[in-house]
C-alpha cells in the first residue's frame, strides 16, 4: 500500500514536473520568440539609412542638421564644450574632415593619440547624442596645409597626386586602414554613431576621373562595407565624377539660391534625399587681404529654407577655431596663404563663445521645430595678460645648425623637411657695379642678405622674383632664407614644393655650391638654440644683446656679439631674426589673444604648444591662445620671427584682432604696371548674364594668348569664367594671370583674380563710382584657341569678350 501510494506520488510528482517543466519551456520558448520578434523589429528599424527622398534614422524620417567642427582646430580639452555648444544650437550630428597629414607625419607611422585622438572625439559626440559624418578624404581642401596630404608625397618628384598614381593609392590605402582600425566599432552598422562616410572631396575642382574617384570609392567601402557612401561637389560640376552607387550631396554658401542649387539634381535623382554638405557659414581670411564676413540672416535665412523643404545640411563651419602649428594652407590659382585663426565668421567663435549668428539660428531653431533645446553652455572665460617681456634671444646667422652642402640647389623636401624654413648660402664673385639677382621659385618668403647687409625681400604673392645687388667684394656671402607659408590646398597646385624651387642667378648666370641649412618648425629644435641676454629694451632703442649668459659660449667663440641689432637686421628699427623667448607668470589661466602687431613673420609656441603663424601684414594681428595651454605660475613663450621684431613685446588682450591690413599690396596685386591700350579691341563674343546661372556663347574659333573682358554694368560680379577650345574641353587656367583691371572693389575682397580662384561664391566687382566700361586683361601664358565663353555671375547684365591683340 505504502509503495503504491509512494509510487502514485511519484508518479504524480514526475507528471507534475513533467507538466511544470514542459510549461516552462514552452514559456521559454514563448518569450524566446516575443524577444527575437521584438529585437528583429527593432534591428529592421535600428540604423541610419537612404530613403525616398529622406534620409531614415531607426525607422523614422531624418533630417541631418550637422555641426562642422575639426578637432585639430579645437584644444583637446575643449572638445566637448564645442560639441555642446552645437548642441545647444539645434544641431544633431557632428561633421568631421580627417586631415591625413596630421596623422601620419612620417610614412607609415600613425598617430591617433592625445590631441589628434579622433576616436575619443567621436565617442564624445556619441556620449552627447550627436551622430557623425566622417571625410576621411585622402583630399580635403579645408584651407589645411596641402589639403590634407602629406608633404612626403612629395619625394616622389613625379607622383600624380589625387590620380590613380599607384604610389598614391598604396600611400592613401595604407593610411585609410589604420583609420579604419582606429574607428573600429564606431560606425551605425556596429551601433555606433557614424552615419555618413564620404569619398573624396569636391573632385571636380581637380579634374574628371571617375576611375580614381572609384577606387578611393573601393578603399572606403572595404573599411566600412555597410556605412553609407556619398560624395559631395558644386551643382555645377557635380555630375562630372558622380558615381551610380554613391549618394551625391552639393556645397554651397551663404547668400546662394538654395532651390537653384539642387535643381539638376533632382531631374537627375527624383529620389534621392536633398543634403548640402558644405553650407558655409562665413569665409576665410588670407594673408594681406581684407577680414571676411557673412551677413547673419543671410545665412540663417538659406539654413531656414532648407528645413522648411525638407533639405538636411552641414553648417560648414559650425565653429572653425584655430590652424594651429604651421597647419594652415593657402588658396590657389596665385599663392594666398590662410592666416591662423579659422573664425570663419561661424555662429561659435574662435574661441567658443556664441556670436550673434549663434543667436539668430538658435532663435530660428527653435520657431521651426523645437519646442526646446538644451541650455547654451557657459562661455569659457577670457583675460588680459600684461606686458610680457622678451629677456632672451638667439641670433638666427650665429646659430645656424650643422648645413648639407650640394652643388645644386635643394628644395625643401629634398632636404627630407616638411616645414619651417631654409637658408641657403653661396659666395659670389666681386662686382664693382650693381648686379641683378634673380631666384626663381622661392617659396613662400625669402629674405637676402650679402655680407650681413640685408637686401631685400622676395613674396611669392607677387610673383617677385628680382632684386638688385650691390657692388660687393670676392667672395661676398650670400644668404637666403627661405620660409614656407603653408602648401596650397586648392586645384592642381598643391603639388607645392617649399624651399628654393627653381634657381638662383646673378647677371643671368646660375650659381651653385650651395651649403643649406634646414631650420624645421619644430619646438624641441628652436629650444635647443643657445640664448643670448635682451637688455636695454626700450621703445626708441629696441635692445642690444650682451654677455654669453646661457649656453652661449656656442655662439662667437664663447662671448655674443653685442651689436646685432645692426648685423642681419632688416632695418635699423627692427631686431635681428632669430628665436625669441620669455617667461610670464598666470594666476588664473583663461583664454586670451596675444597681440602681435610689433612683430615680422613666424611662428609661436606657447608650453610648446604651437599657436601657429604671425605676420604683421595682417589682417590677423592676435593670436589664440588657449587657457588650458597655460599654466599657473611660469609660462614660457617662444617666437621664431625671420624678420625681428620691432620691440620684443606682446600683451594679451580679450578680443581678438581680425581685421588690421597693414600693407600696401604693390602694382595691383604685383600685375605688371603696363599701360596697356585697350580702346577699339575686336569683339570676339558677347552674352547677357543671369545671376547664379551658368552662361555659354560659342564663336568660331581664334587663336590667341590674351582676352579682354569688358562690361558696362558697374553693378556687375563676375564670379568664374572659363574658356573652352573647338572640342569643347576647358582651357586649365593654372598659368593664366589677370595682367590688368582697371578698378576692383577692393574693401569687400571682391578683386579681379576672383574670376578664376575656383570659387564660385566670390566674385569682381568693379570699384565704387569707376567709369565704365569695366575691364580685365587676362595673359593664359601661351597662345590658345578659344571657342566658347563660360561665364557664372552673380547679376544680370552683359558681357563682352575682346582680342586685345597684344
Ligand atoms: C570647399 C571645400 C572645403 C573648404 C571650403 C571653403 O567647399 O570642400 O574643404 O575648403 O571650400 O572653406
Amino acid at each position: 500500500m505504502k509503495n503504491r501510494r509512494l509510487h502514485s506520488l511519484r508518479l504524480r510528482s514526475r507528471y507534475l514536473h513533467n507538466l511544470c517543466s514542459r510549461s516552462l519551456r514552452l514559456l521559454t520558448l514563448f518569450f524566446l520568440i516575443a524577444a527575437l520578434t521584438i529585437s528583429f523589429n527593432a534591428l529592421a528599424e535600428s540604423g541610419f539609412e537612404v530613403g525616398n527622398k529622406e534620409f531614415i534614422l531607426n525607422g523614422k524620417p531624418f533630417q541631418i542638421r550637422a555641426a562642422e567642427l575639426h578637432y585639430p582646430r579645437i584644444p583637446r580639452e575643449y572638445w566637448q564644450h564645442r560639441i555642446q555648444m552645437c548642441k545647444a544650437l539645434g544641431m544633431n550630428t557632428i561633421c568631421v574632415y580627417v586631415f591625413w597629414n596630421y596623422h601620419e607625419p612620417t610614412p607609415g607611422e600613425f598617430d591617433f593619440s592625445g590631441q589628434k585622438d579622433i576616436r575619443e572625439f567621436i565617442e564624445l559626440c556619441d556620449k552627447e547624442g550627436m551622430k557623425v559624418i566622417v571625410r576621411p578624404g585622402p583630399y580635403v581642401c579645408a584651407e589645411w596645409e596641402m589639403g590634407g596630404l602629406p608633404w612626403w608625397l612629395l619625394k616622389e618628384k613625379d607622383i600624380r597626386l589625387r590620380e590613380d598614381d599607384p604610389r598614391f593609392i598604396a600611400a592613401v590605402e595604407r593610411f585609410e586602414d589604420a583609420l579604419a582600425k582606429e574607428l573600429k566599432g564606431l560606425t551605425d552598422a556596429e551601433g555606433g554613431p557614424i552615419i555618413m562616410i564620404q569619398v573624396e572631396n569636391e573632385y571636380g575642382s581637380y579634374g574628371i576621373d571617375k576611375n580614381y574617384v572609384g577606387k578611393i570609392r573601393d578603399t572606403l567601402k572595404k573599411n566600412y562595407p555597410e556605412t553609407v557612401m556619398f560624395q559631395c561637389d558644386w551643382s555645377s560640376n557635380f555630375t562630372q565624377n558622380g558615381l551610380d552607387d554613391l549618394l551625391w550631396t552639393l556645397n554651397f554658401g551663404t547668400g546662394a539660391d538654395v532651390r537653384k542649387e539642387f535643381a539638376q539634381l533632382q531631374t537627375l535623382r527624383p529620389e534621392s534625399p536633398l543634403m548640402c554638405s558644405e553650407y558655409w557659414s562665413g569665409w576665410f581670411d588670407k594673408w594681406g587681404s581684407n577680414h571676411e564676413t557673412r551677413p547673419a540672416t543671410d545665412m540663417v535665412n538659406g539654413l531656414e529654407e532648407m528645413i522648411k523643404n525638407n533639405i538636411s545640411f552641414s553648417l560648414y563651419m559650425t565653429h572653425g577655431g584655430t590652424n594651429f602649428s604651421h597647419w594652415a594652407g593657402a588658396n590657389s590659382p596665385g599663392y594666398a596663404p590662410d592666416v591662423t585663426s579659422y573664425d570663419y565668421d561661424a555662429p561659435i567663435s574662435e574661441s567658443g563663445a556664441p556670436t550673434k549668428k549663434y543667436y539668430e539660428l538658435r532663435v530660428m531653431q527653435l520657431r521651426n521645430s523645437f519646442a526646446q533645446l538644451p541650455e547654451i553652455p557657459d562661455t569659457l572665460p577670457t583675460t588680459t595678460l600684461d606686458t610680457i617681456t622678451f629677456t632672451r634671444m638667439a641670433p638666427l646667422f650665429h646659430t645656424l645648425p650643422q648645413s648639407v652642402t650640394s652643388d645644386s640647389l635643394l628644395c625643401m623636401e629634398d632636404l627630407d623637411q616638411g616645414y619651417g624654413s631654409v637658408l641657403y648660402r653661396t659666395r659670389i664673385p666681386s662686382s664693382e657695379t650693381e648686379q641683378e639677382l634673380v631666384i626663381s621659385g622661392a617659396h613662400d618668403y625669402a629674405l637676402v642678405w650679402l655680407d650681413g647687409n640685408y637686401i631685400g625681400k622676395l613674396d611669392r604673392r607677387y610673383n617677385e622674383s628680382v632684386l638688385m645687388l650691390p657692388s660687393h667684394p670676392e667672395n661676398a656671402t650670400l644668404d637666403i632664407l627661405v620660409e614656407a607659408t603653408g602648401r596650397i590646398n586648392f586645384g592642381r597646385a598643391i603639388k607645392d614644393y617649399k624651399g628654393i624651387t627653381g634657381f638662383v642667378a646673378i647677371d643671368g648666370s646660375e650659381l651653385n655650391g650651395w651649403e643649406m641649412y634646414p631650420l624645421p618648425d619644430d619646438y624641441d629644435f628652436y629650444a635647443s638654440l643657445p640664448l643670448c641676454e635682451l637688455q636695454n629694451i626700450s621703445k626708441s632703442d629696441p635692445g642690444l644683446m650682451i654677455g654669453d649668459t646661457d649656453k652661449a659660449g656656442v655662439i662667437n667663440n664663447g662671448s655674443c656679439l653685442n651689436n646685432y641689432t645692426k648685423l642681419y637686421s632688416l632695418s635699423e628699427d627692427r631686431l635681428p631674426p632669430g628665436v625669441y623667448r620669455a617667461t610670464f607668470n598666470v594666476t588664473t589661466p583663461a583664454d586670451t589673444w596675444l597681440d602681435f602687431s610689433s612683430w615680422g613673420k613666424g611662428v609661436v609656441y606657447v608650453n610648446g604648444y604651437g599657436l601657429g603663424r604671425i605676420w604683421e601684414t595682417g589682417p590677423q594681428q592676435t593670436l589664440y591662445t588657449p587657457g588650458c595651454w597655460l599654466k599657473e605660475g611660469e609660462n614660457e613663450l617662444l617666437v621664431f620671427d625671420v624678420k625681428g621684431p620691432h620691440t620684443p613685446y606682446v600683451v594679451g588682450l580679450e578680443t581678438p584682432i581680425y581685421d588690421v591690413v597693414k600693407e600696401e599690396l604693390p602694382n595691383d596685386y604685383g600685375r605688371p604696371t603696363t599701360i596697356y591700350n585697350l580702346d577699339n579691341c575686336k569683339e570676339i563674343a558677347s552674352l547677357e548674364t543671369k545671376a547664379g546661372e551658368w552662361q555659354e556663347q560659342s564663336f568660331s574659333s581664334i587663336p590667341t594668348r590674351y582676352v579682354l573682358i569688358e562690361t558696362d554694368a558697374s553693378d556687375m560680379r563676375i564670379n568664374e569664367l572659363y574658356l573652352l577650345d573647338a572640342n569643347g574641353e576647358q582651357i586649365e587656367r593654372e598659368n593664366w594671370q589677370v595682367i590688368y583691371c582697371d578698378s576692383e572693389e577692393k574693401s569687400g575682397n571682391h578683386t579681379a583674380d576672383k574670376i578664376l580662384d575656383l570659387q564660385e561664391t566670390t566674385y569682381w566687382q568693379p570699384g565704387n563710382d569707376s567709369p565704365s566700361p569695366h575691364r580685365i586683361l587676362i595673359d593664359m601664358g601661351t597662345p590658345r584657341n578659344l571657342a566658347t565663353l563660360r561665364i557664372l555671375t552673380s547679376t544680370n547684365g552683359s558681357v563682352t569678350l575682346r582680342d586685345p591683340k597684344l
